[in-house]
């Protein structure tokens, strides 16, 4: 046989997922004998009447929590330290994660850390990700985003040491999110599928989680964002972003992610909404190189017949996601997210730094990258 390619695959050892399963967190936990933990999150998780429960179970079984709750949307490197000094400073031999992607990544940011600095040698804090939005699938990933907020700029770190030992998706934490996070995260989870099926990395796995998500999330997300509280279409919402986690988590993103991150690093914006807005330019801008493949796609949602050539299947596909987002109220435009026009050139140099401007299967240049974001800056679509 001659070799092609190889590829290793990472996931969470352990993941409890689908509506009650946070109760049985306890028990998991009472196993691993750890006894206490660093409880990372947002004052709107801190507050929460699920926290407070969860909280004086765990420390009904003497398992003691240190809450840590100064995680912002685009959460940075002085919260990572902050975190990093109430862990050592309490002893804990544990990080629980509770919340959006944020609390997530500033957990593993945590972690990552603690695990480099050579004063704390030998310290491997177990990570628990509890899961409220769907989402980043960052309860899953390999993989942080840190702002640094004196440059401005939002790291991609990825390393296998931050997969989180135990994931949890309980969509029952997810029914409360108002319509615009759902559709944001959603939009979100929608572009790891996306970007992992067409990424340079991609492969018969991440293709088939990548494919599976998809239909997932066409048949979940509207119903999820109109009926929040149908525990249906949440828990069909999250097992669909944990899968797309699975697609981009091995396979990589695309320049959709490469550019988003520019964005909520300038201008501190939702993560899934600049996606979702930057998505249909994109796949646009994609389609010389992999216009087969988002046709494909278009087929797996019943878009279009399995004869129909890639260029045309795949400009359906496009239609799909600008009524999609119509339909979830995201913005045609950046300039609609407030930035400014003046700033396209800056944020396409940043986009040459970002590790998913690689694994986009199309080549892009400085000046393409500038011409797209003006283009989307104007909310000019041409298909
Ligand atoms: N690590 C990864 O693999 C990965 C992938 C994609 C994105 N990200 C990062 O994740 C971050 C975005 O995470 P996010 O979109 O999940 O949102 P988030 O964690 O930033 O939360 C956004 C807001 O929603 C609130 N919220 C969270 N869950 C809620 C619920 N169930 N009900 C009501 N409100 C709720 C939070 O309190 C917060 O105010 C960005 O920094 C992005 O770059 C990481
Ligand atoms: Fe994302």
């Amino acid at each position: 046989m001659k070799p092609t390619k190889d590829h290793v695959y990472y996931m969470p050892p352990k993941t409890l997922i689908g509506a009650g399963c946070l109760q049985k967190l306890k028990n998991e936990l009472i196993r691993e004998g750890i006894q206490k933990f660093l409880l990372v999150t947002d004052k709107f998780w801190s507050t929460a009447a699920e926290t407070q429960e969860m909280i004086s179970r765990l420390e009904s079984s003497n398992i003691a929590i240190t809450v840590f709750d100064k995680v912002s949307p685009n959460p940075t490197i002085s919260q990572v330290s902050e975190g990093v000094r109430l862990y050592l400073e309490n002893r804990c031999a544990g990080i629980i994660s509770l919340g959006g992607g944020s609390p997530h990544d500033c957990a593993k940011g945590i972690k990552l850390t603690i695990l480099k600095q050579d004063a704390v040698k030998g310290l491997d804090p177990f990570l628990v990700a509890i899961n409220t939005t769907a989402g980043t699938a960052s309860e899953m990933t390999r993989v942080a985003i840190i702002t640094d907020e004196s440059a401005h700029y939002k790291l991609t770190i990825v390393d296998e040491k931050i997969i989180p030992n135990i994931a949890v998706d309980d969509p029952y934490l997810m029914r409360d999110m108002p319509k615009p996070l759902t559709a944001a995260t959603g939009m979100d989870a929608l572009t790891h599928a996306i970007e992992a099926y067409v990424s340079k990395g991609s492969n018969p796995i991440t293709e088939i989680n990548a494919v599976g998500a998809i239909k997932l999330i066409h048949k979940h997300l509207y119903e999820a964002y109109i009926n929040g509280k149908n525990i249906e279409a949440r828990e069909g919402m999250a097992y669909a972003q944990y899968i797309a986690g699975m697609s981009f988590s091995n396979a990589g993103l695309g320049l959709v992610h490469a550019m988003a991150h520019q964005l909520g690093g300038l201008y501190n914006l939702p993560h899934g909404v600049c996606n979702a807005v930057l998505l249909p330019y994109v796949i646009e801008f994609n389609r010389s190189k992999s216009a087969d493949k988002y046709g494909e796609l278009a087929q797996a949602i019943d878009l279009c017949s399995h004869t129909l050539p890639g260029a045309v299947a795949s400009k359906r596909f496009i239609s799909y996601i600008v009524q999609l987002n119509r339909k979830l109220n995201i913005p045609k435009s950046l300039k609609e997210l407030g930035i400014k026009k003046e700033d396209c050139l800056k944020l396409a140099e940043m986009v040459l730094k970002d590790p998913a401007w690689r694994s986009n299967p199309a080549e892009s240049t400085k000046e393409q990258l500038k011409a797209l974001y003006e283009e989307a800056y104007e909310g000019k679509l041409n298909i």
